[in-house]
C-alpha cells in the first residue's frame, strides 16, 4: 500500500513510527512531516490548504490510502476532497468534525441522544449568556463554541470570572470562535480519554488514556496542548469503559449516521468520572496529541490495516490488540512555552531508542544540518513499564539524556496514578 501521512507533530510521529512497521506498506510520504517523520516516510512540502495541491500529489504517485492527523485539516474538509477524488481517507468529513469543531452542535447531539452530559445552553450575545449565568450560579463552564486552540474554556469558580469570560468571548478574544458560546454546568470528578473507531457503523474501542494539560507540577499553571499523557487511565475500570460505550460512543455513532453525518475516523470522548458516572465534556475527532505516543506505544497489532478498515466501512472485520504495559510520555518544550519562547535553539543530543523507550519529535527542525527546537511543545519522551510508575521512571531516565539548553519538562507526569499504585 502506497500511504500519504498529513501533519507534522509528535501524534504524527507516532503514527508514522507505527505504520512504517506494517507489512503491507510499500510507499511511504509524509506531508509537511518532521525530522523524526523522515526517519520512516519521504517528507513532501505540501500546503496542506491547498487541497487541490494534495490530490495532484496524491495522483501523481498513485496515493492509495491518506491518513490525517491533525483537526484543522478536517475541519477544513480536507477528508471530502479527496475522497471525492476516489482516494481512500483516514479521518472525518468536514460535517461529522463538527463534533470537535463546535462545542454547541455536540452538546445538541447529546440532548437529541439522551447522552449524558452537563446541562448548558448556547448563546449568541452576552446578556441572555449573563443572565443564564446569575441563574445558575457558580461554579460553572463557559465555552467559545469553535476551535480555540484549547484556550476556549473557563472553568470559573465564582460567577465574576464567568460574566468576565463571556464578555472576553464576545469582545473577539478567540476570533470567530467566540462569535457563540456554550455555558454548561460544573461537572466534578476524574477526567480521562476514552479513544474510539468508528467506520461510520461499527465502533471499535482503542484504549485510554489521561493527559495533563497545565504547564506547571502539581497541574498548575495555564493551560497548555498538552505536558504529558499514560495509558491506560485507571478510572476506566472495565464496567467504567462498558458503560461509555453503551451510554456515550454508541448512542453518538447511531445518531450521527441518523442525522445524515456518519462518522468515519479515530475520536476520543473527553469525560467527566463523576458520581453518577461518565459524563461527556467534549469530542475531539482525532487521536490526541501527546496521548497518540502511548496508544501507539502499546498497540501490538499492525495499524495500518485497522485504519484501511476504518475508511473503507469494514471495521467489524478488525480487531486492535494492546500491550498490557502502560506507556507513558514526557513532552519537553521550550522555555517560556505556553507564553513566547526562543526559536531555532540547537538540540545537542537525543537518546537512542530502546525496547522500551523511544523518543519522538514535535516541534523540530532541521537548519544547516543541525537539530534546532521550533515549537513550543518539541519532544515527546515515550517509555513503557509494567505499571504508571516504571513507565515514569524509565521515561525520566531516558528525558534525563536529551541535551537541550532550552528546555523544560514537567517532572510529575502520572501523578496520579503513580500515587494509586502506591496506595
Ligand atoms: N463541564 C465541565 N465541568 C468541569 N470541568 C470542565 C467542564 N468542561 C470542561 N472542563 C475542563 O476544561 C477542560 C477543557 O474543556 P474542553 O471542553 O475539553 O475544551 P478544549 O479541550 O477544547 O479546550 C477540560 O479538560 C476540563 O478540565
Ligand atoms: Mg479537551
Amino acid at each position: 500500500m502506497k500511504v500519504l501521512l498529513i501533519g507534522s507533530g509528535g501524534r504524527e510521529h507516532a503514527l508514522a513510527w507505527k505504520i512504517a512497521q506494517s507489512p503491507l506498506l510499500e510507499e511511504f510520504y509524509a506531508a509537511p512531516g518532521n525530522p523524526g517523520i523522515a526517519d520512516h516516510a519521504t517528507l513532501v512540502s505540501l500546503n496542506v490548504e491547498d487541497h487541490a495541491a494534495v490530490i495532484a500529489f496524491a495522483k501523481e504517485k498513485a496515493i492509495d490510502f491518506v491518513v490525517i492527523g491533525p483537526e484543522a485539516p478536517l475541519v477544513a474538509g480536507l477528508a471530502d476532497d479527496l475522497r471525492a477524488a476516489g482516494i481512500a481517507t483516514f479521518g472525518p468529513s468536514k460535517a461529522a468534525a463538527q463534533l470537535e469543531g463546535s462545542k454547541g452542535f455536540t452538546k445538541d447531539l447529546c440532548a437529541r441522544y439522551d447522552i449524558p452530559t452537563g446541562a448548558y445552553q448556547r448563546f449568541k450575545t452576552a446578556e441572555p449568556a449573563k443572565q443564564y449565568v446569575r441563574e445558575q450560579g457558580a461554579p460553572i463552564v463557559i465555552k467559545a463554541d469553535g476551535l480555540a486552540a484549547g484556550k476556549g474554556v473557563t472553568v470559573a469558580m465564582t460567577e465574576t470570572e464567568a460574566l468576565a469570560a463571556i464578555d472576553e468571548c464576545f469582545d473577539g478574544a478567540f476570533g470567530a470562535a467566540g462569535a457563540e458560546v456554550v455555558v454548561e454546568a460544573f461537572l466534578d470528578g476524574e477526567e480521562a480519554s476514552f479513544f474510539c473507531l468508528s467506520d461510520g457503523k461499527t465502533a471499535l474501542a482503542l484504549a485510554t488514556a489521561q493527559d495533563h494539560k497545565r504547564v506547571g507540577d502539581g497541574d498548575t499553571g495555564p493551560n497548555t496542548g498538552g505536558m504529558g499523557a499514560y495509558s491506560p487511565a485507571p478510572v476506566m475500570t472495565s464496567a467504567m469503559v462498558e458503560r461509555t460505550m453503551k451510554e456515550i460512543i454508541e448512542p453518538t455513532i447511531s445518531g450521527m449516521a441518523k442525522d445524515g453525518n456518519p462518522f468515519s475516523g479515530v475520536f476520543f470522548a473527553g469525560l467527566m468520572i463523576t458520581a453518577k458516572g461518565p459524563e461527556l465534556i467534549e469530542y475531539n475527532v482525532r487521536f490526541g496529541d501527546p496521548e497518540c505516543q502511548v496508544l501507539m506505544m502499546r498497540l501490538k497489532s499492525d495499524l495500518l490495516p485497522i485504519l484501511y478498515a476504518t475508511a473503507t466501512g469494514t471495521l467489524d472485520k478488525v480487531e486492535a490488540e494492546w500491550r498490557d504495559d502502560a506507556a507513558l510520555t514526557v513532552v519537553l518544550a521550550s522555555k517560556g512555552y505556553p507564553g513566547a519562547y526562543d526559536k531555532n535553539t540547537p538540540i545537542a543530543h537525543i537518546p537512542d531508542a530502546s525496547e522500551e523507550a523511544k523518543v519522538f519529535h514535535a516541534g523540530t527542525a532541521l537548519k544547516d544540518g543541525r537539530l534546532v527546537a521550533t515549537g513550543g511543545r518539541v519532544l515527546n519522551v515515550t517509555a513503557f513499564g509494567k505499571n504508571v510508575t516504571e513507565a515514569q521512571t524509565r521515561a525520566y531516565a531516558l528525558t534525563d539524556k536529551v541535551e537541550w539548553e532550552n528546555g523544560f519538562c514537567r517532572r510529575d507526569i502520572g501523578w496520579q496514578a503513580v500515587a494509586r499504585e502506591k496506595a
